[in-house]
């Protein structure tokens, strides 16, 4: 696929894989993007996940069409673009590997080729193809610490690795229905609206905890002529970048919409009761929600459990967590939950806990402890209800009238 006269797409769509970094499901798949500059000499910028090295291959051998490869790019070192390294270095032995000073022992660490085989580039730096100058500026952070973008001004076009990536590989117009295409290659036209929440799961799941050093590259990046944006994952970025650097940058700087992320682990349905009243409850108020079952060990595509309740928490203002008093303690995956808001930096939310007990109640008192050591605000002191749920013990429309 061209996505210009020199530069093609010649990455992969993953719809095997279940869950990316082994956590975070992955209904509508996603995509490991990788690009060649076809100039005088010849660039490929970042590689592919592992498992998709036969048709990877294939891809580059048609687009080269003979021609050598002369630079590789290494923007960013995750596995999921980083794995090939070797297998190109074997095909290609005189490639020169560009990269920055901090890839350098990843390099070595994971594939075993030495700082000689690599051009380090520092911030800033150009490096000059034929007809088109690249230039490479350090985002640490986003989101690891050698990670850098390369800026093509000859066709305004960044190479910007995982910032402003998203899941999803599929065409998304029959997502609800769990039905779609696959894309085959990112798409270049209008579809922010619809990547738009599997974009917030992204952010929020993989690179949530790193929102200064995302604010520092948006700051970085802000004098540039950006009319193209080739990310890893996700679509080539053309006609909505004024939105999609503000969708990041909203997210980076923690700001949310009115809503709530209700988001619950249940043993015998109780906590999931009192979780679904809340929910009737905000309908009736036409509030916004996101509801999400944290004990879901399986895919589902129309919740996502821990996942869908991440991207909701960076979603929404106000955060519901329910969870059984369990151990005298809190539930597990409601406590993995729990980790997850601290884990991210997630400050300022409204917050509001619930659950059943049988004998002795513990899991609100403890949950509302946490989001105090988090920087939370408590919307009221958590519910703790004895045995099965009813609104007689726990009014959660009174609870709603708050939000
Ligand atoms: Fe898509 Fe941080 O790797």
């Amino acid at each position: 696929m061209n996505i210009s006269e020199r530069i093609k797409y010649v990455g992969m769509t993953d719809c095997v894989k279940k869950r990316f970094e082994g956590l975070w499901p992955l209904p509508y798949g996603v995509t490991y993007n990788s690009y060649l500059i076809m100039d005088e000499k010849v660039a490929l910028v970042d590689t592919v996940d592992c498992n998709f090295a036969e048709g990877y291959l294939e891809n580059i051998s048609e687009a080269c069409q003979g021609r050598k490869i002369d630079y590789l790019i290494v923007n960013h070192m995750e596995p999921d673009h980083s794995a090939l390294i070797a297998r190109i270095m074997e095909i290609y032995p005189d490639i020169q590997i560009v990269a920055s000073a901090k890839a350098v022992p990843m390099i070595a660490g994971y594939h075993g080729i030495g700082a000689d085989r690599v051009k380090v580039v520092k911030e800033g730096e150009t490096l000059c193809l034929g007809s088109c100058t690249l230039s490479f500026h350090m985002v640490p952070m986003v989101h690891w610490p050698e990670t850098m973008v390369t800026w093509m001004p000859q066709e305004n076009t960044l190479f910007s690795g995982d910032a402003f990536g998203t899941f999803g590989a599929v065409e998304c117009d029959d997502w609800a229905a769990g039905e779609g295409h696959l894309m085959g290659a990112p798409r270049q036209e209008s579809c922010l609206a619809e990547f738009r929440d599997e974009m917030i799961r992204y952010y929020s799941n993989i690179v949530g905890k790193y929102g200064a050093p995302v604010q520092a590259a948006i700051k970085k990046l802000g004098g540039l002529d950006i009319r193209r944006i080739c990310s890893t994952h996700g679509p080539v970025w053309t006609s909505e970048i004024p939105q999609v650097v503000a969708l990041y940058d909203k997210l980076s700087r923690y700001e949310s919409e009115r809503g709530v992320c209700i988001a619950y682990g249940s043993m015998y349905g109780n906590t999931e009761a009192a979780a679904h009243a809340l929910a009737a409850e905000l309908q009736k108020r036409g509030i916004p929600y996101g509801l999400h079952n944290l004990s879901l060990g399986d895919d589902v595509a129309d919740d996502l459990g821990l996942s869908g309740a991440i991207r909701d928490l960076f979603k929404y203002d106000t955060v519901a967590v329910g969870s059984p008093t369990y151990n005298s303690g809190i539930y597990p995956p409601a406590l993995g939950f729990m980790e997850a808001i601290a884990a991210r930096g997630v400050k300022g939310k409204r917050f509001f806990s619930f659950g059943s007990y049988t004998w002795a109640a513990a899991s609100t008192k403890l949950m509302d402890e946490m989001a105090l050591r988090s920087g939370e605000t408590l919307l009221c002191e958590g519910k703790a209800f004895a045995q099965a749920f009813s609104t007689e013990k726990c009014d959660m429309g009174a609870v709603a009238d708050l939000i």
